[in-house]
């Protein structure tokens, strides 16, 4: 008699919001399969990791819980790595952790049926990686949307762009646009499940271009900024090189694209942004910042800094410091240069100490977080629409976004609280440097 093999998986997914959104394509499609998701590694006789390769820590991360688990490979559980990592290390893997069975890029879930069957039939080693070029990508019909508030929707895969640090074009392979059609329609049926807010990903969306009717990004958000049902569409990441000024005029134009834009600059000198190949100069970048506050409504502004690139000398750290206090950020996301296995970057002569790279992080962060208890405050007293995300009863708190992607948390004293994509009006009360208190005023 031959016995069901125990269908259990579970995922866990590290780095971007790309990945969150490649998880879910995974976990609709495994589900088709007969798989059950479950909660922990213990329970599952498969276990995925959906990984991320940007920074080394994050790689070093999955290879730190594969060890962590290893043991249980003698219960007879299989492992299977997926994403940026598998992509980038091909079968390294086995060697690095012979335990695996499965290293699979993301875009290869489309092939994981047939790549489960292999490894239920006994076979040990299985690698299947991407080969991204084809429209298939975007397959969407297996997607189990695991946000209960918020639709991703890939448009753009893949990146030209090879700043010199950076290992996503080659793990993420070339860049490819998917047809507005499509993206529409994917819109439209996830409007009908519910959803009001929508993501729409890509490592560059700026660059998007309709293969088949021509629209460019502006027309793009434009069009489903105008569906029936959506109140709110967000959008990432910007490149400054593409950012256009219809974009600015698009959000101006169509009050569901909500009033935030990440624009990752990288650093403020002129000289790092030459060596990162970020194909502009500080002026270019603050022209677009220009745009973005001349707007009508006051769009908020994040970014990405790169602190201690190879090089970078004080000065060039002055310079960052400066365009900080220039732009004023509602929002900053930093990091330590990390060498990147394939990146030109690594060529390049690096003699900035930890400590120094260290030191200068703390300078920024604390500059920063003045920069934000500052533009935060300025919230004291506002009545704004909020999305409802979660309920912390403990704290007495429902946490809520706002349209600039805010932190709002409200005070909820009853037991029940409002369903995650509520909508909410509040006024805030008070400020921190990383999120608004505010207390409820009528729902809409
Ligand atoms: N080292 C440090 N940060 C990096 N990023 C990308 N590659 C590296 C690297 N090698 C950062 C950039 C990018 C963000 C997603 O990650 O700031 O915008
Ligand atoms: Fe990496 Fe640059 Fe492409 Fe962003 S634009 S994904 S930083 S290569």
């Amino acid at each position: 008699m031959t016995t069901v093999p125990d269908k259990t998986f579970y995922l866990e997914t590290f780095g971007c919001q790309m990945n969150a959104h490649d998880s879910e394509k995974v976990i609709g499609t495994l589900e088709r399969e007969g798989y059950r998701r479950v909660e922990s590694e213990e329970e599952a006789s498969l276990i995925l990791y959906n990984t991320c390769s940007v920074r080394d820590k994050a790689e070093q991360k999955v290879f730190h819980r594969l060890n962590d688990y290893k043991f249980m490979r003698k219960k007879g559980k299989r492992f299977a790595v997926l994403g940026c990592v598998a992509q980038q290390e091909g079968e390294n893997i086995f060697s690095r952790a012979p335990y695996v069975s499965l290293v699979s890029g993301s875009a290869s879930y489309r092939k994981l049926p047939e790549m489960l069957a292999r490894l239920e039939a006994g076979e040990e080693r299985i690698t299947g990686l991407d080969d991204r070029q084809s429209e298939e990508t975007f397959d969407t019909d297996a997607t189990n949307r695991q946000n209960p508030y918020r639709g991703y929707i890939t448009i753009i895969e893949g990146c030209d762009k090879f700043c010199t640090y950076c290992v996503v074009p080659f793990t993420r392979g070339k860049e490819r646009s998917r047809s507005s059609s499509s993206v529409l329609d994917e819109a439209r049926r996830i409007a009908d499940q519910g959803y009001t807010e929508i993501q729409l990903l890509g490592q560059n969306v700026n660059s998007y271009l309709d293969p088949e009717e021509k629209k460019n990004f502006a027309e793009l958000l434009a069009a489903v900024g105008q569906l029936q049902g959506i109140r709110r569409v967000r959008f990432m990441t910007s490149h400054p090189k593409d950012f256009t000024r219809d974009i600015v005029e698009a959000i101006d134009a169509y009050p569901t694209l909500c009033d935030q834009v990440h624009l990752p600059v990288q650093s403020g000198s002129a000289r790092v942004l030459k060596a990162m190949a970020r194909e502009y100069t500080p002026e270019w970048y603050l022209e677009r910042i220009a745009w973005i506050k001349a707007a009508r409504r006051k769009i908020s502004i994040s970014t990405d800094i790169i602190v201690g690139f190879p090089g970078e000398t004080a000065e060039d750290f002055v310079q960052t410091m400066e365009l900080l206090g220039q732009v004023e950020y509602d929002c900053v996301f930093s990091f330590k240069y990390s060498p990147r296995p394939n990146t030109p970057a690594l060529a390049l002569i690096d003699t900035l100490s930890e400590a120094e790279t260290d030191k200068r992080l703390q300078v920024l962060l604390d500059r920063q977080r003045e920069i934000q208890r500052i533009n935060y405050s300025k919230h004291i007293g506002e009545l704004m629409e909020v999305m409802v995300e979660g309920h912390n009863p403990v704290r007495a708190q429902i946490s809520t976004r706002s349209s600039q992607n805010k932190t709002v948390n409200v005070t909820w004293s009853q037991p029940i609280a409002p369903a995650p994509g509520t909508y909410l009006q509040v006024r805030i009360t008070a400020a921190h440097p990383n999120s608004l208190i505010g207390v409820v005023e009528s729902s809409i």
